[in-house]
């Protein structure tokens, strides 16, 4: 059946895939974005590619009044809830804002659900509330480690707010999907990841280098205890982590006797380690990639990859694009729109 789904931050990297999967499954997208790290130009390109254009409003998620608004205006029925801050190093420089933006957020969606009773949530968790687990690969059930930075420490506290709020018996039926590491682009290369001047994350700083808007990737690490020295991580294509939120709504909408509050692991299974990322992005993109390598980035832990069972099953739902997909995808999403968008730093 056709729901109205509120995307927060909806024209991002990961919400704007999910709008195009929402599109695809029947759905009707409204998204609410205060632009801050993405441009409304993305709207046009969700529409090219899916022949519909998503309800837009601009809207800092921290003015509880402007939400209401959206939830008087739209007949919504569900909210995915992508809206926060992610850069870890970013976090540990201005925690407040972290906090404010991260924490207050969700706490104003689920005060402006209860008022419109809008009790189905997706919410944007992130596997870093496992810290470096003891055993590998790590399940749902592996508790968490304190936070090593103030941004994983709003993922932790929005999960605990989620579980405590679902135990008042008040009807919000809702899962956190704790991601681990999305990369790649639409097949159109018409959406992607557009970061904001020099990237954190690996694939961009790779795309970018293999452009020529980087001198050299740095490797961070080579001594670390796995294979070839390099960290390990469950890098997932945002194709298939934007329809384990299609999935994740169904099954909040369809199965009654799932637990009020639950939280699935969403990776591949398989951990690859940085320099198998390198390998496979020249295979796919058929460019050498310069890279040096330098000491270990603070923070950074050693190695994670998830165990998918859960999810498979519950979710009814598994990923299936391979890493050469997220990395040929990446480098046409570079070549065609980044290029041309990218504000470059
Ligand atoms: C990071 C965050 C994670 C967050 C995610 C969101 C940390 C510890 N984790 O994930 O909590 O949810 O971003 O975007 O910061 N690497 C290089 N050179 C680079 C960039 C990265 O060698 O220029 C390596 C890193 O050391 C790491 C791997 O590539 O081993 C992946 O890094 P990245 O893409 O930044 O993701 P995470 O650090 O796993």
């Amino acid at each position: 059946m056709s729901k109205r789904v509120l995307l927060t931050g909806g024209t991002g990297y990961i919400g704007s895939h999910t709008a195009v999967e929402l599109f695809a499954a029947g759905h009707d997208v409204v998204i609410a974005d205060d632009l801050s790290n993405s441009s409304v130009t993305v709207l046009d390109r969700i529409s090219e590619i899916s022949g519909r254009r998503p309800d837009f409003v601009k809207l800092d998620l921290r003015d509880l009044n402007g939400l209401k608004q959206v939830f008087r205006r739209f007949d919504i029925d569900a909210a995915i809830h992508f809206a926060a801050r992610k850069s870890v190093g970013e976090s540990v420089e201005q925690p407040l804002l972290y906090y404010d933006v991260n924490v207050n957020s969700l706490l104003n969606l689920l005060v402006a659900m209860a008022e419109f009773k809008v009790d189905t949530l997706v919410f944007s968790s992130s596997c870093t509330v496992y810290g470096q687990p003891d055993v590998l690969p790590v399940s749902e059930s592996t508790p968490f480690q304190p936070a090593s930075s103030p941004y994983g420490n709003t993922k932790q506290i929005c999960e605990h707010i989620l579980r405590d709020y679902s135990l008042t018996g008040v009807g919000l039926k809702a899962i956190s999907l704790r991601y681990f590491n999305p990369v790649g682009a639409h097949e159109s290369a018409l959406i992607g990841e557009l970061p904001l001047g020099v990237p954190n994350n690996l694939v961009p700083f790779i795309t970018q280098t293999a452009a020529g808007l980087r001198e050299r990737l740095q490797v961070f690490g080579d001594d670390y205890d796995t294979a070839d020295g390099t960290a390990i991580r469950d890098y997932i294509h945002v194709v298939d982590l934007a329809r384990a939120h299609v999935s994740a709504l169904q099954r909040s909408l369809h199965h009654p006797n799932a637990a009020n509050y639950e939280y699935f692991n969403v990776g591949t299974g398989s951990g690859t380690s940085v320099m198998e990322v390198i390998k496979a992005f020249e295979a796919a993109a058929g460019v050498p990639l310069p890279y040096k390598i330098v000491g270990r980035r603070a923070g950074d832990i050693e190695q994670i990859y998830a165990d998918t069972s859960t999810a498979n099953a519950e979710l009814d739902w598994r990923a299936e694009k391979t890493l050469a997909d997220m990395l040929s995808s990446a480098w046409q999403w570079q070549q065609h729109i980044a290029a041309q968008d990218g504000p470059v730093g």
